[in-house]
């Protein structure tokens, strides 16, 4: 009987040592009293003339509007002129839906991307919207963190899979799983710039002491390039007083990194995959059309791309 009572106080205590390491490492001040502020995350670094920007648009939490961000994001830069790539790094393959990709009809996906590069080029597949290509994710995806943990060079697979894409495109999106697997990391240390999707709700900010943390790992590590283009507001109701006040939190902590206006949040965004069409073909006029859109040409301001 004692024995067991000191097993679980033993694992409470682990519990609580963790939580106070995690504080330490990402100290979450919000008097703003800590120095250098932990929230502090860089700034994206440009890309070359002629060749594309990567950008990855994560969170670590799910539901935050990654996908959706990536699908309506890719649709209006493509419907605006842009030569643009999606690849698909989550196992729950939405992108294709959204864009109106037939998995079925799919042979090569980013499964094969990563594990051999050299079939790039054939993974592609046309979307809804021209202009817009995509590389398909797909359930092929689970499992591909536990093989690559045996291969050398595992978290510059993709930088190498999308080399020989560069010139062809102005921008590659890539939407990445809710989780910091080596997928995922492959996906940040192919990139120039990050968008950030966060949910104007409790534990945004502690989200983006996360990642200020992941960031500073792979910058460390892999590529010193790495940081964010832009953190968008998503699902956002001014009406709605939490909604508001983590809005103006975030703007405290990340001024200019916020991207203006945030996603409100619209049954037309979240209906619009079932009909294999983005935001801009399916309901253009709706609030969240009229907000991606916004959002589109404040990112083409940041990354120096006119429209064509
Ligand atoms: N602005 C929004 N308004 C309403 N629903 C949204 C909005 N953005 C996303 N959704 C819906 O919320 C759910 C989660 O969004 P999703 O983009 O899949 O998040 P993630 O990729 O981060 O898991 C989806 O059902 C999506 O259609
Ligand atoms: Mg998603």
């Amino acid at each position: 009987m004692s024995e067991e009572r000191a097993t679980v106080d033993d694992e409470l205590i682990i519990d609580v040592d963790f939580v106070e390491q995690e504080k330490q490492d990402h100290p979450v001040d919000r008097k703003g009293q800590s120095s250098p502020n932990p929230l502090s995350l860089p700034r994206g670094t440009p890309s070359d003339n002629g060749r594309a920007r990567i950008v990855t648009v994560t969170n670590q939490k799910g539901g935050v509007g990654k996908t959706t961000t990536v699908i309506n994001i890719a649709a209006q830069l493509g419907l605006r002129g842009h030569r643009v790539l999606v690849i698909d790094a989550d196992a729950q393959g939405n992108c294709a839906t959204g864009l109106g990709v037939d998995k079925r009809l799919v042979k090569a996906t980013t499964r094969d991307l990563i594990l051999a590069p050299e079939r790039a080029v054939e993974s592609r597949h046309q979307t809804a919207v021209e202009g817009v290509h995509m590389i398909v994710g797909d359930r092929s995806l689970v499992g591909l963190d536990n093989e690559l943990l045996r291969q050398l060079g595992r978290e510059r697979r993709l930088t190498e899979a999308i080399e020989p894409l560069l010139p062809h495109y102005d921008l590659i999106l890539i939407d990445t799983p809710p989780s910091l697997g080596i997928v995922t990391i492959n996906a940040l240390v192919a990139s120039h710039g990050l968008i950030v999707p966060v949910q104007t709700e409790y534990f945004a900010l502690e989200g983006l002491a996360m990642l200020a943390g992941t960031i500073r790992e792979v910058r460390n590590l892999f590529s010193a390039n790495l940081g964010v283009d832009g953190i968008l507001l998503t699902m956002h109701n001014s009406r709605i007083q939490l909604n508001v006040q983590v809005a103006n939190e975030l703007r405290e902590a990340y001024g200019n990194l916020i991207v203006d206006p945030p996603i409100r949040r619209n049954v037309r965004l979240a209906e619009a995959p079932a009909h294999g069409v983005p935001i801009h073909l399916h309901d253009p006029e709706s609030h969240g059309g009229r907000d991606y859109l916004s959002v589109v040409l404040e990112l083409e301001k940041r990354w120096g791309i006119d429209s064509r």
